[in-house]
C-alpha cells in the first residue's frame, strides 16, 4: 500500500516531494523515488530501504532544479525491494515516469505483449507495464491525459498511477481505481497524495477523487474525468486533522485504521491469484506440481495471531484436500524433535517475516529436506527468502503491534493455498474451488457489513472497564477466533481473558462461570453437522450459571437469541470462512476497552511488533 506524491507549483519540486514521502513512508519503506522533469527530460533517483537512503544519495549528486514532480514509497509486493524494482519506473525511452500503488492484475498479459513488441522491460514489477504503456500512448500523439486515460482502460486490478511527461514540464496526471488519491489544492500549485497527509503542511483544501477517475494538475487547474474522457467530479473538502491524525487517517490509533482498512486488505490479498483460466496461482513457487502431489503431510508454524490463523487453515486445508495438517507454535516444533521428511510442507505464517521462533522453525524443516512454504506480509523479509514458495498477504504496513489486517490477510492466504493444493492434487474440482473463491470475493462486502457496525460494539465495550476476566468460546473455525478474541483483549486491555473450544466448557472451563461474567460465545452458521446446536447448549449452560452471555450469531438465528444478553449478527457465510467477519468485532472490543481504560493501542506494554530474539 505504497505513499504516492505529485506536486506542479513555483516550489521547488524535489523538496515538496521529499517531504510528503516523509509523511507517507508509514505506508511503505522498502524504496524511495523522486522523479522531476527539468529541460525537457525527466531526471530521476531512487533506493532500496527507506527513504533516508534516497535523501543521503540525493545530497551526494542532487537532482536539478525543477517545480514539477512525483515520488514514492514503496510497500513491496511484486518484486523484491530492491533499487531495480523501486519506483519510479521509466518508459522505453525514459519520457514517462510513474509510480503506482496497487496491484495490477493483468501484468503477466500486458508484459507478453510488450515484450512481444521489442520493449525491454528491466524490473520484476507489475508498474513498469504501466510507464511502458503511457509512453506509448504519448509516442502515438496522445497528451499525458489522454495516454493516462487510454492505458487505465486496458488496466486490472487495484491501483492509483500518477505520472509526468519529460516533455510537458506544466501537467501532472494521476489515476485511480480501488487504491486511494487525493489532490490538494494550492494557490498556484497543487498536490496530489495517498492521503492528505501528503501536503497538509501547505493547504488544507483537499479533492477526494471518486472510482475509475483521472486527475491532471496544473499550476492553476485540477480537471478530472472518468476512464472515457467525460469530465467528473470529486468530491471536495477541508482538512482540519493535524498531521498526526491525517496519518492515522483521522483515527485515534493506527490499530483502529488498520481494522478499518481490512475490507480493502482482503480484496487486495485476493487481487491477481488467477491467471487468464481461471486457475489460482500462488506468488513465488519454487516446488512443482509433481512435489505438491507428493505432500503427505502439512505443518503450519507460527506464532501469536499467526498461530491462530494456521489453526484456522487445518480446518480448511483439511477439508480441501484431505491431507493430515498439524498446527503448532514455532518455538514448540523446532524443539521436540518433529517427524519431517521430504514429502512433508511447512507453512510458516509470519507477518512481519522476521520472527526469529518461526524463523528457526523453517531453517530446522529445510534441513530435513522439508518443503516450506511461507505466508507472508513482509517482501523480502527473512522467512520468504528461506522458503521454497511464498504466498504474500498484501496487507501494507501493519504499525499496530496487534495484528489486524495482518490476520484476516493470513486466512485469505490459506484458504487460497488450501484451494491451490486441491487444485493440483485434484481433490476439488474446478468448478468447487470457483465456488469458494466467489464466496472469498464476497468477504470484503461482509467485512465492511461488521464494521458499519462498530458504533455498537463499542458501547458494549464501554460498559466493561470494570471486568477483570472475560472468556470466549468457540466451536470448530470459530474456536480459533475465541483464541484470537481472548489473545487481544490481553494484548491491548491488560484483562485477564480466555479463549476455549465450547465442547472443552464441560471438561473443566465451566467451573469459571460465575454471576456477571462476560463470555463471547462465537456461533457456528445454522446447518452444519449439529455444531450450531451444541453450541447453542453450551450458551444456555454457562447462561444458567450466571454468566453474562455476548453472541456472535448469523444474522436472524432465533435459536440463540433468546440464551444472549447482547448479540453481535454475523452475516451469513460458509463455516470455514466465518473467521473472517467474527474476529472484526472482537476487535473493535478490544481497541475500544483499552482506550476507555487510557492504555496505548498502537504500542502495549512488553510487547514488540516483531520478536527477533528466541
Ligand atoms: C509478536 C506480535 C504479535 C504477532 C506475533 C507473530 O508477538 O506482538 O502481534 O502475532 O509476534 O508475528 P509475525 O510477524 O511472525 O506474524
Amino acid at each position: 500500500m505504497c505513499g504516492i506524491v505529485g506536486y506542479v507549483g513555483g516550489k521547488q519540486a524535489r523538496d515538496v516531494v521529499i517531504d510528503g514521502l516523509r509523511r507517507l513512508e508509514y505506508r511503505g519503506y522498502d524504496s524511495a523515488g523522486v522523479a522531476l522533469v527539468s529541460d525537457g527530460e525527466i531526471a530521476f533517483d531512487k533506493r532500496a530501504g527507506k527513504l533516508a537512503n534516497l535523501e543521503k544519495a540525493m545530497e551526494g549528486s542532487p537532482l536539478p532544479a525543477s517545480t514539477t514532480g512525483i515520488g514514492h514509497t514503496r510497500w513491496a509486493t511484486h518484486g523484491a525491494p530492491n533499487d531495480l524494482n523501486a519506483h519510479p519506473h521509466l518508459g522505453a525511452k525514459g519520457r514517462v515516469a510513474l509510480v503506482h500503488n496497487g496491484i495490477i492484475e493483468n501484468f503477466a498479459t500486458l508484459r507478453d505483449e510488450l515484450e512481444r513488441a521489442g520493449h525491454d522491460l528491466v524490473s520484476e514489477t507489475d508498474t513498469e507495464v504501466a510507464a511502458h504503456l503511457v509512453e506509448a500512448e504519448l509516442d502515438r500523439g496522445a497528451d499525458l491525459t489522454a495516454a493516462m486515460q487510454a492505458v487505465c482502460r486496458r488496466l486490472e486490478g487495484a491501483f492509483t498511477l500518477v505520472a509526468v511527461d519529460g516533455e510537458d514540464p506544466a501537467r501532472v496526471v494521476a489515476a485511480r481505481r480501488n487504491s486511494p488519491l487525493v489532490v490538494g489544492i494550492g494557490e498556484g500549485e497543487n498536490f496530489l497524495g495517498s492521503d492528505v497527509a501528503a501536503f497538509i503542511e501547505h493547504t488544507r483544501e483537499a479533492l477526494e477523487l471518486g472510482q475509475d477517475q483521472v486527475v491532471t494538475i496544473t499550476r492553476s487547474d485540477v480537471s478530472v474525468t472518468d476512464f472515457d474522457g467525460n469530465p467528473a467530479e470529486g468530491r471536495r473538502y477541508h482538512v482540519d486533522w493535524d498531521l498526526s491524525a491525517a496519518e492515522k487517517d483521522g483515527f485515534d490509533w493506527f490499530m483502529r485504521k488498520e481494522i478499518f482498512e481490512q475490507p480493502r486488505a482482503v480484496a487486495d490479498a485476493l487481487l491477481g491469484r488467477h491467471d487468464e483460466t481461471g486457475a489460482l496461482q500462488l506468488d513465488e513457487v519454487r516446488i512443482s506440481d509433481e512435489e505438491l502431489r507428493d505432500i503427505d503431510k502439512i505443518v503450519i508454524v507460527g506464532c501469536g495471531t499467526a498461530h491462530y490463523a494456521g489453526l484456522v487453515a487445518k480446518y480448511a486445508v483439511e477439508h480441501w484436500t484431505r491431507i493430515p495438517c498439524e498446527v503448532e507454535l514455532a518455538h514448540e516444533f523446532r524443539y521436540r524433535d518433529p517427524i519431517l521428511t521430504r514429502n512433508t510442507l511447512v507453512v510458516a505464517i509470519s507477518q512481519s517475516g522476521e520472527t526469529a521462533d518461526t524463523l528457526m522453525a523453517i531453517r530446522h524443516a529445510r534441513a530435513q529436506r522439508s518443503k516450506v512454504l511461507a505466508i507472508c506480509n513482509t517482501n523480502g523479509s527473512t522467512i520468504p527468502r528461506e522458503s521454497d514458495a511464498v504466498i504474500y498477504t498484501h496487507a501494507g504496513p501493519e504499525i499496530g503491534v496487534a495484528s489486524t489486517k495482518g490476520f484476516l490477510t493470513q486466512l485469505v492466504a490459506c484458504y487460497l493455498l488450501g484451494l491451490y493444493l486441491a487444485q493440483v492434487r485434484g481433490t476439488k474440482f474446478g468448478d468447487e474451488i470457483a465456488a469458494v473463491v466467489e464466496e472469498l470475493q464476497r468477504m470484503p462486502g461482509h467485512v465492511q457489513q461488521m464494521l458499519d457496525e462498530a458504533e455498537k460494539v463499542y458501547e458494549l465495550a464501554r460498559g466493561y472497564a470494570d471486568t477483570r476476566s472475560v472468556l470466549f468460546l468457540g466451536r470448530h473455525a470459530g474456536y480459533p477466533v475465541a483464541l484470537e478474541g481472548a489473545l487481544k483483549l490481553k494484548e491491548l486491555a491488560y484483562i485477564h481473558a480466555e479463549g476455549f473450544a465450547a465442547g472443552e466448557l464441560k471438561h473443566g472451563p465451566i467451573a469459571l462461570i460465575e454471576e456477571g461474567l462476560p463470555v463471547f460465545c462465537v456461533v457456528p452458521p445454522r446447518g452444519r453437522d449439529q455444531l450450531h446446536d451444541k453450541m447453542a447448549s453450551a450458551i444456555q449452560e454457562i447462561r444458567a450459571r450466571g454468566a453474562r452471555t455476548i453472541v456472535l450469531a448469523e444474522e436472524g438465528d432465533q435459536e440463540v437469541a433468546p440464551y444472549a444478553d447482547d448479540t453481535i449478527p454475523l452475516p451469513v457465510v460458509p463455516t470455514l470462512l466465518q473467521p473472517l467477519v467474527a474476529v472484526v468485532p472482537l476487535q473493535l472490543f478490544a481497541c475500544e476497552l483499552a482506550t476507555v481504560l487510557g492504555h496505548d493501542v498502537d504500542q502495549p506494554r512488553n510487547l514488540a511488533k516483531s520478536v527477533t530474539v528466541e
